[in-house]
């Protein structure tokens, strides 16, 4: 048995269902269901006994707590966090409980757990913390991609709550020898994505006729990564990380925010032509986002060198799969939109909570 937090949000829910698919060990997924959590993204494991879902916050010590000793994981897998820098700009008050004392919780009922189970078992266990690039801050456009050694030099509410954690994974690791592993992903796309975000707001707007908002002049770089890319990394660090080192994970894929949602438009054009024109008349050039990171980009020789990881999917394979999920799932764009999923939860699942 894993124990997965945060596992109805986005990458959360791609790795459950690879996990399922690839693995036969059970998960047990702790999640608190905010607007960004998503049990409609679980649907295809309705009625499967190795899925465990427990709607829950992880600020809650009791609930984790008995959790484990309920379950007796062998590794938590921990994701569950606020994610949306924009909103981190707005209120950044969820962000310091979810993602700092969200992490603190977790990892003082992790650590008395851990040290109660056998030799064997406690040699084996494992928590493997997802953390982003973003907290190594941005860079210039001549400098060299992150490496792992990178300072830390967080920008956004969003990612000095990542750091903060970071650190105290670290930490436990080197005060209470906790065998904690810690990833740091670039930006994710794929299926899933809750439309806040860049690529998935850019094709449900677009397919909405709705203005394609880039912030400031649409040239800030990301390096993407295809979403089940990530989990296959995830799965390998789990397996063969090395305890208490830290692994970056990136497709190697820089692109402008421009460059993004032109490719969108483009595959919309092909796919599911406008007759009012070209998708491209829709970008509208917006207001920039405060403190807004110019550049990341992930150096993944590190993971390819040891665990022999490589994505799978370059980014023209991995987004035209993207915009083709989207446009095969209406409904599940429809409820998002709508907020309807929040409510279908209740009544599709009935009682959702500690099973
Ligand atoms: P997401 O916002 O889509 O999902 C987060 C999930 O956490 C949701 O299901 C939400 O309900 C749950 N959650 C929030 N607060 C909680 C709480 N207090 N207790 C329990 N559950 C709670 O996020 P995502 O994009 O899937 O990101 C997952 C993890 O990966 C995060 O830790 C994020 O920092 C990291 N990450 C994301 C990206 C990316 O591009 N999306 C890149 C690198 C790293
Ligand atoms: P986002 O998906 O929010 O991820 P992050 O900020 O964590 O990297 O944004 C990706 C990039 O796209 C980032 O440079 C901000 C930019 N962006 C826009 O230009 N317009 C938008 O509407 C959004 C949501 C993001």
């Amino acid at each position: 048995m894993i124990l997965v937090t945060g596992g109805a949000g986005f990458i959360g829910s791609n790795f459950v269902l690879d996990w399922l698919a690839c693995r036969d060990e059970p998960v047990v997924n702790l999640d608190l269901l905010t607007y960004a959590g998503n049990l409609g993204n679980l649907v295809s494991l309705r009625g499967n006994s190795r899925h465990v879902f427990v709607q829950g916050d992880v600020c809650d010590a009791a609930l984790v707590r008995r959790l484990l000793v309920e379950y007796r994981p062998r590794a938590v897998v921990h994701l569950a966090a606020e994610t949306h820098v924009d909103r981190s700009i707005q209120d950044a008050a969820a962000f310091v409980r979810t993602n700092v004392t969200g992490t603190y919780v977790l990892l003082e009922a992790v650590r008395d757990y851990w040290q109660a189970l056998g030799a064997t078992e406690r040699e084996a266990f494992r928590f493997h913390h997802v953390s982003t690039d973003e907290v190594y801050g941005s860079l210039g456009p001549e400098d060299a991609p992150f490496t792992e050694d990178h300072p830390y030099q967080p920008n956004s509410p969003y990612s000095a709550s990542k750091a903060a954690s970071d650190h105290l994974v670290r930490a436990w690791h080197h005060t209470y020898g906790l065998p904690v592993v810690t990833t740091h992903c670039s930006n994710n796309y794929g299926p899933y994505h809750f439309p806040e975000k860049l690529i998935p707001l850019a094709i449900v707007n677009a397919l909405a006729g709705k203005p394609l908002p880039l912030y400031g002049d649409g040239l800030n770089v990301r390096d993407w990564l295809y979403v089940k890319d990530h989990c296959a990394a995830l799965r390998l660090v789990l397996e063969r990380g090395r305890v208490g080192q830290t692994y970056n994970i990136g497709g190697w894929n820089e692109k402008t925010n421009l460059e993004i949602v032109r490719t969108i438009c483009r595959l919309l054009d092909e796919l599911r032509p406008d007759a009012a024109g070209p998708h491209e008349r829709l970008i509208t050039f917006v207001a920039d986002r405060p403190g807004h990171d110019r550049r990341y980009a992930i150096d993944a020789r590190k993971i390819e060198r040891e665990l022999g990881w490589r994505p799978a999917e370059t980014f023209e394979t991995g987004i035209r799969k993207t915009v083709q999920w989207y446009l095969d799932h209406p409904e599940w764009v429809a409820q998002v939109q709508s907020g309807a999923y929040r409510q279908w939860i209740a009544t599709q699942y009935g009682r959702v909570g500690p099973a």
